[in-house]
């Protein structure tokens, strides 16, 4: 199989996890319940879920073993979605193609929606019978911290006072946290599902993958086409905010994310050929149209 059927396989798979382990919205209060499936349902690459799978089979784990994380991680991102686009936030109307979630449902029952699936996510990893004890509280430790104020919260706190102008150093420390530390996270779980200590190349790949990844996110907000992208674009400018694209200019900083994709290919190299599918969500990371 190559590795476009595999990523295929696993949204499809982690898509019916979340199905499964979200209320279902007739369950009472049902607009909450339609909100939080909304946000998190039926969109997205789903790029976390498939780094956990392919972390953690590269490394001898089942699917059904990766299932609590690639689905914990995806929660989180949701929320951190949600609460991204709110107008204290980004302000933003579109994400995935549609009416962002407050757009849809008004702006308190998103700020819950995105506080629910924050908790959702953590008690599926705690219950999941797939997993040893000691792996279930490594990974809710591991996945609190990416998620708390030392890893997303606290780069979204950086973002909220970005202005116009920023060191490179600055722009990688914001970027790493908001969106660098829950893409390490996915790589950890998955690895965590398998051996009892993450390698350390992989900790190498994980937070080179998520800080090209942001890069990319931000070049896409330049050069992106809003119908294919699914959200807002040139909104970085409009809030007046350093991105790696303003301040680097387009051709440097894709350079940079070029630059990063090797940097994360030569940590996998420890993998052999178990690597591969690491490989290309690197490379699909990096050279994506969305
Ligand atoms: C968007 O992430 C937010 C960032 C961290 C840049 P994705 O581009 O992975 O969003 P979805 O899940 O595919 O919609
Ligand atoms: C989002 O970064 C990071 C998190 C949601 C934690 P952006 O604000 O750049 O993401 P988009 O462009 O709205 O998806
Ligand atoms: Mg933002
Ligand atoms: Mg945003
Ligand atoms: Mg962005």
């Amino acid at each position: 199989m190559v590795a476009k059927d595999h990523l295929k396989g696993y949204r499809a798979r982690v898509e019916e996890v979340l199905a499964r382990v979200l209320p279902s919205p007739e369950t009472v209060p049902a607009d909450l319940h339609e909100a939080m499936r909304y946000a998190t349902l039926g969109g997205g690459k789903r790029l976390r879920a498939c780094l956990v799978y392919a972390t953690g089979t590269a490394l001898g784990a089942t699917p059904e073993a990766l299932d609590p994380a690639a689905a914990a991680v995806e929660l989180i991102h949701a929320y951190s979605l949600v609460h991204d686009d709110l107008p204290c936030m980004d302000d933003d109307d579109m994400r995935r193609g549609r009416p962002s979630c407050h757009k849809a449902f008004g702006e308190a029952t998103a700020l819950l929606a995105g506080d629910a699936l924050q908790t959702q996510a953590f008690a599926v990893l705690a219950l999941s019978e797939a997993l040893t004890p000691l792996a279930r509280v490594r990974m809710v430790a591991d996945l609190a911290h990416a998620s708390g104020s030392l890893g997303m919260a606290g780069g979204q706190a950086l973002d909220l006072k970005a202005g116009p102008t920023a060191t490179i150093e600055v722009l990688e420390e914001r970027h790493g946290r908001k969106t660098g530390a829950l893409m390490h996270a996915a790589v950890r779980l998955g690895a965590l599902a398998a051996v009892p200590e993450v390698p350390p190349a992989l900790d190498d790949y994980g937070r080179t993958l998520g800080l090209a990844f942001q890069i990319a996110d931000d070049l896409l907000d330049v050069e992106g086409v809003a119908l294919v992208v699914g959200k807002t674009v040139g909104a970085d400018a409009a809030a007046g905010k350093a991105t790696f694209a303003s301040v680097l200019g387009i051709s440097e900083a894709r350079r940079r994310a070029r630059g990063l994709y090797e940097e994360a290919l030569a940590s996998l190299k420890f993998l052999g050929d178990n690597g591969g599918l690491l490989a290309s969500i690197a490379h699909y990371a990096v050279e994506r149209d969305h």
